[in-house]
C-alpha cells in the first residue's frame, strides 16, 4: 500500500514528533511515513528522537540562512529531495511566509495549544499559551489541530479537544495536561486523516 510521505517541522523538545513517531509503530498512522524532520534549530531534542527512530533530518535555520526567501528556499528543497507531500507543524517556531503556505493548500498541518479562537495568533505559542488561558481564568482550555495558511492560527480547524483547567495549575503543569489529554492524540489522528484522504485520492 502507497503512503503520503509526511515531513514534520520542529523546534524544540519534540513530544508531538515523538506521539507521530510512536503512533507509526501501533499502527493508527498507517497512512503515512515520517520521511523527513525538519528543525529551525541545530539545538532541538527533538532531532534526537528523530535519529533514534532512523529517520532523516535537517536543520533549517532563519538566522544562519540570512534572510526568509534563503530559509524557504532551503525547506522546498529539503522537501522536494524527499519527495513530501505533507507538512506537519509540530512545535515550529519559525514563521513560514504566504508564499509558502500558498503553495501546500490544506497539505500543512499545525498543532496549537489551545482552543482556537482563544489564545492564538502572532505572538501566542508554547507556554505563553497557557499563561495567557490562566490569567484569563478559563475553567476549560485545550488544543487545536488546524490547517495552515497566511493568518496565523486562522486556517481551517480539524479537530479539537478539550481540557479541563485544575485549581493550583501552573502553566507548566497545564501545559503538560493540554498535551497528554489532547495534542498528543489529535495530532496522529488528523495527520492519519489527512494522509488516507490524500491516497484515496491518488488511487
Ligand atoms: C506544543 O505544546 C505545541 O502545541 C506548541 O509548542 C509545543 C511544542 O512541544 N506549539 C505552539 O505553541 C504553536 N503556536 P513539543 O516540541 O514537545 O512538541
Amino acid at each position: 500500500m502507497s503512503r503520503a510521505k509526511i515531513a514534520v517541522f520542529v523546534s524544540g523538545g519534540g513530544t508531538n514528533l515523538q506521539a507521530l513517531i510512536d503512533a507509526r509503530k501501533s499502527g493508527a498512522l498507517h497512512s503515512g511515513e515520517i520521511a523527513l524532520v525538519l528543525s529551525s534549530s541545530p539545538n532541538a531534542y527533538a532531532l534526537e528522537r528523530a535519529a533514534k527512530a532512523g529517520i532523516p533530518s535537517v536543520v533549517c535555520s532563519r538566522k544562519a540562512l540570512g534572510s526568509q526567501e534563503a530559509f524557504e528556499a532551503a525547506i522546498s528543497q529539503a522537501l522536494a529531495d524527499h519527495g513530501i507531500q505533507i507538512i506537519v507543524l509540530a512545535g515550529f517556531m519559525s514563521i513560514l511566509s504566504e508564499d509558502f503556505t500558498r503553495r501546500w493548500p490544506r497539505r500543512i498541518l499545525n498543532v496549537h495549544p489551545s482552543l482556537i479562537p482563544s489564545f492564538c495568533g502572532k505572538g501566542m505559542y508554547g507556554l505563553k499559551v497557557h499563561e495567557a488561558a490562566l490569567a484569563k481564568g478559563v475553567k476549560v482550555t485545550g488544543a487545536t489541530v488546524h490547517f495552515v495558511n497566511e493568518i496565523p492560527d486562522g486556517g481551517e480547524i480539524v479537530l479539537q479537544r478539550a481540557v479541563d483547567v485544575l485549581p493550583g495549575d501552573t502553566p507548566e503543569i497545564l501545559q503538560r495536561r493540554v498535551m497528554e489529554q489532547a495534542e498528543w492524540v489529535l495530532l496522529p489522528q488528523a495527520t492519519e486523516l489527512l494522509c488516507a484522504e490524500l491516497i484515496k485520492g491518488e488511487n
